[in-house]
């Protein structure tokens, strides 16, 4: 089973009994009147401990996670490697790119722009996952970095539809060994 059928089946069913959950609690909720005071009261020391353990839970999680950013964009210059710089156009149908071949591990700046409309620059591995992608918009440049991890054919595909032929909007990039 692939992730997303995995992902959506644990979503439905959460939906479903929360559904449940929901229909639950109205049908019940015409029944005898029950004093609510001790229960309210319980409810509410329950909800100071959730509280905190979200507090020292997520807390950690969150700086631990958070602690990156914002990532640095010229870490690879101050490393001493070069960024190579490519220029990427879309136009209706195509893409031009000033260069198509690139080494593993070296850093590539794509500055993408658009001579028309609207289309998404996405950057495709040989299985077809999308490894980088960003917006490609007319009178913008958009700088999308992103260092080659495998050797292979890469495809860069148009990711929003901007007309007729917006399936034509294939390029190819090849990454060789260092
Ligand atoms: Cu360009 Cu779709």
């Amino acid at each position: 089973m692939m992730i997303q059928e995995k992902v959506w089946l644990i979503s439905v069913t959460l939906m479903g009994l929360l559904a449940a959950a929901f229909i639950f609690v109205r049908a019940r909720s015409h029944e005898r009147q029950v004093d609510y005071a001790p229960l309210q009261k319980r409810a509410y020391r329950l909800r100071t401990v959730f509280f905190w353990i979200l507090v020292f839970t997520l807390g950690p999680v969150m700086l631990y996670t958070l602690v990156d950013l914002p990532y640095d964009p010229v870490a690879a210059e101050r490393s001493g490697g070069t960024v190579q710089v490519v220029d990427a156009v879309g136009y209706q149908w195509r893409w031009d790119l000033s260069r198509t071949e690139f080494k593993v591990g070296d850093p590539v700046e794509f500055r993408v722009t658009s001579a028309d409309v609207n289309h998404g620059f996405g950057i495709y591995d040989a299985d077809l996952r999308l490894v980088a992608q960003t917006q490609a918009m007319p009178g913008y440049t958009n700088r999308l970095r992103h260092t080659f991890t495998a050797e292979g054919t890469y495809r860069v595909l148009c990711m929003e539809y901007c007309g007729l032929a917006h399936h034509n909007m294939i390029s190819e990039i090849t990454v060789v060994k260092p």
